[in-house]
C-alpha cells in the first residue's frame, strides 16, 4: 500500500516537472516580448542567423548619410528555418539591425571600411497579433539613444510613414531588403542548399 502511494507520488512529481519543462521551452521559443504595446529590447540576437551587412558611409553621401554605420542584420532562427523551407517570412518574424560605427579606414590588407564600436540597435517584427493595422503587419523600432552611447530598455513602434512606406516601396521581399542580404537571397526556399557549403564553397 505504502509503496503504491510512493509510486504515485513519484509519477505525479515527474509529470509536474515535465509540464514545467514544456512551458519553459515554449516560452523560450519567443524571440521578443511586447508589454503594453512596447517592445522590450531583445537579447541574444548575436547568436541568431546573420544575413548581411549593408553600409552607407558618410563620405559617399555628402557627409550626411541617414544611417552612416554598418548595419549587421540578423533573423531569429525559427523564422530562418521557415524562410529556408518556404521562401516566406512567417507571422512572428523578427529581424535585428545592429549598428556598428566605421572604426578605421585602413588595415594591413588595404584601405576600406572596418567595423568599430556598436552604436545602436533597431528591429522589425511581422505580427498579425500585435500589429494588425500596420502595412504587411510589420512594425519598426529603434533602441538607439541620440548620443549612440547606450540603448533604451524598450521602444514603441514608429508611425507607418517613418519606416514602413519606404520598405514597402523598395524592399525585394515582403518589406525586407533581401536584395542586400546574400544569406536570405541565396537561401530563399532553398532547403538544405541554404545552409552553405553545399553547392560550392562560395554558396
Ligand atoms: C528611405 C528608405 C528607408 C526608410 C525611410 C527606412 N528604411 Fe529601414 N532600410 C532601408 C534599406 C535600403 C535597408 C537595407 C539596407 C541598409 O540597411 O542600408 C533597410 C533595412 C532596415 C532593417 C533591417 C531589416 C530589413 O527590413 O531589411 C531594419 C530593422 C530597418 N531598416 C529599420 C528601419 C526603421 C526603424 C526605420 C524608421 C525609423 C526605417 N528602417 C526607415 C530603407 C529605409
Amino acid at each position: 500500500m505504502m509503496r503504491n502511494i510512493q509510486k504515485r507520488l513519484v509519477l505525479i512529481s515527474v509529470g509536474v516537472a515535465l509540464f514545467f519543462q514544456f512551458i519553459g521551452s515554449a516560452y523560450a521559443e519567443g524571440f521578443y516580448t511586447m508589454i503594453d504595446g512596447e517592445l522590450e529590447r531583445p537579447t541574444g540576437y548575436r547568436e541568431w542567423v546573420y544575413v548581411g551587412t549593408p553600409l552607407t558611409p558618410n563620405d559617399m553621401n555628402n557627409g550626411k548619410a541617414a544611417f552612416p554605420e554598418f548595419h549587421n542584420v540578423y533573423i531569429d532562427p525559427k523564422s530562418w528555418g521557415h524562410w529556408k523551407n518556404t521562401g516566406e517570412f512567417r507571422d512572428g518574424t523578427i529581424l535585428i539591425k545592429e549598428l556598428v560605427g566605421v572604426g578605421s579606414k585602413a588595415a594591413v590588407s588595404g584601405n576600406g571600411y572596418f567595423q568599430g564600436d556598436f552604436v545602436g540597435l533597431e528591429a522589425t517584427i511581422k505580427s498579425s497579433e500585435h500589429f494588425p493595422d500596420e502595412l504587411g503587419n510589420w512594425a519598426y523600432f529603434s533602441f538607439s539613444t541620440p548620443d549612440h552611447q547606450s540603448l533604451t530598455d524598450s521602444a514603441s513602434a514608429f508611425p507607418k510613414e517613418a519606416c514602413n512606406a519606404c520598405h514597402l516601396a523598395s524592399a525585394a521581399d515582403d518589406f525586407v531588403f533581401t536584395q542586400y542580404y546574400p544569406v536570405l537571397r541565396m537561401g530563399k526556399a532553398a532547403g538544405m542548399d541554404a545552409i552553405g557549403g553545399v553547392k560550392s564553397n562560395l554558396n
